[in-house]
């Protein structure tokens, strides 16, 4: 790429008109204090704009001024980006074709030839009458669509000499030609069509509630697929969570909750884990209608969401002093230090065999009442060692024995 410096020919002086004046204001203004310099981009690129399609020196200056930054930045920038001009360039197309490896090894050279023939033989340097001019520029980031011009805002991809002759043609007949691909491909889809998303019906609207119809069909999935779905609760919209989580009984059933939307998402999961037979169950084995079905699946969702809320609402037995004064050692779990013994004697857990007994639900209720301790109750099988030290063994060590995992 060509050194880019600055046009030796400039003219006097640069101001914004006061459209844009009103307009660079407004864009600097956007930046927080202190951060102003970072409009730079967009004040020089509207000053090309009103300049003619080149930037000119003065008007690197008073947007620096503008900014309150040193003229030797704005000049980097502009000498830097090849988004800038740095001298005149045609009045109707200036192409700047990309030369990069990629586009180089796709027929770039040929292009720059077409350039050289029909606007001039060197870059930068419009043609006769002013009206086109070309350049080399490095990567324009079109690279799978290569080789590339880039003409103003757009990018003419897929190109060959003939088709940007036949380009050049159509700017000097005063009409814009249409951007993109030139072959007709989708953006970079590949040059042979599309292989993925390839289903019209993708894009027809027809698939809209086809989400329905895989869950219908999916009725009679197995019940071991049942047991590795997620929790009832964590299908629950907002709504019914709420209703749940405020105790809203099963008689008495939350009608908002009950019609809340469920996600299609939520439903999918549901059907391919084999809910939709006993959704159907409820319906007497009747074939159910859209309507009915999605009734049973807000009835259902509820039921299991208030289920699970009850469960956890479930506490572990807990007792106000230890049985018989004497309370047990519970050090001796491994995992649980005095501190813990303390917390736990404080909630009323005095005893190995409280703890043997501790279901997934009393878990949950014991780890909410411990911050920053979910997790440790299973991953140290608490209540493995605590129904050994029930029956009567004992660890080597006074801190317990790792349980194996
Ligand atoms: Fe030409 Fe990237 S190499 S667009």
């Amino acid at each position: 790429m060509a050194v880019r410096r600055l046009c030796p020919d400039q003219p006097a002086e640069f101001a914004f008109t006061a459209e844009n004046m009103v307009w660079a204001r407004e864009t600097i203004a956007k930046y927080p204090p202190g951060k102003q310099a970072s409009a730079i981009l967009l004040l020089l690129w509207r000053a090309q704009e009103q300049a003619g399609g080149w930037l000119p020196e003065p008007a690197i200056r008073a947007v620096c001024d503008m900014l309150d930054m040193a003229y030797i930045r704005g000049i980097e920038i502009a000498t830097f980006y090849t988004m800038f001009q740095l001298s005149p360039v045609g009045t109707t197309a200036h192409l700047q074709v990309c030369g990069t490896t990629p586009c180089m090894l796709r027929g770039s050279r040929d292009l720059v030839a077409v350039c050289q023939s029909r606007i001039g033989p060197h870059a930068h340097i419009p043609n006769a009458d002013g009206s086109l001019s070309w350049e080399e520029v490095e990567c324009i980031g079109v690279c799978a669509n290569a080789p590339v011009v880039q003409i103003g805002k757009d990018t003419y991809e897929d190109l060959t000499p003939e088709r940007l002759e036949a380009i050049i043609n159509e700017f000097e007949a005063g009409r814009t030609p249409k951007p993109g691909s030139q072959t007709g491909r989708t953006a970079s889809a590949p040059a042979t069509g599309p292989t993925t998303l390839s289903d019209k019906t993708l894009y027809d609207g027809s698939t809209i509630g086809a989400w329905r119809k895989r869950f219908e069909e999916t009725e009679g999935a197995s019940d071991d697929a049942a047991k590795e779905t997620q929790p009832a609760s964590a299908l629950a919209s907002p709504a019914h969570k709420a209703a749940v989580e405020q105790g809203t009984s099963p008689s008495s059933p939350d009608k908002t909750a009950s019609a809340a939307p469920i996600h299609p998402a939520a439903l999918t999961a549901m059907a391919n884990a084999g809910l939709v037979k006993e959704l159907n169950e409820r319906g007497d084995g009747k074939a159910l209608s859209s309507g009915e079905l999605d009734r049973l699946k807000s009835d259902f969702i509820r039921d299991r969401a208030i289920a699970a809320a009850r469960a956890a609402a479930a506490k572990p037995e807990l007792l106000t002093e230890p049985r018989d004064g004497k309370a047990d050692d519970l050090s001796l779990i491994w995992g649980v230090a005095d501190k813990m013994v303390e917390k736990l004697n404080e909630i009323g857990v005095w005893h190995f065999d409280q703890i043997a007994r501790w279901t997934p639900e009393d878990v949950a209720w014991f780890e909410a009442r411990l911050e920053g301790f979910k997790g440790r109750v299973t991953r140290d099988k608490w209540t493995e060692q605590a129904a050994k030290l029930a029956s009567g063994w004992r660890p080597e060590n006074k801190a317990g024995e790792r349980p194996k995992d």
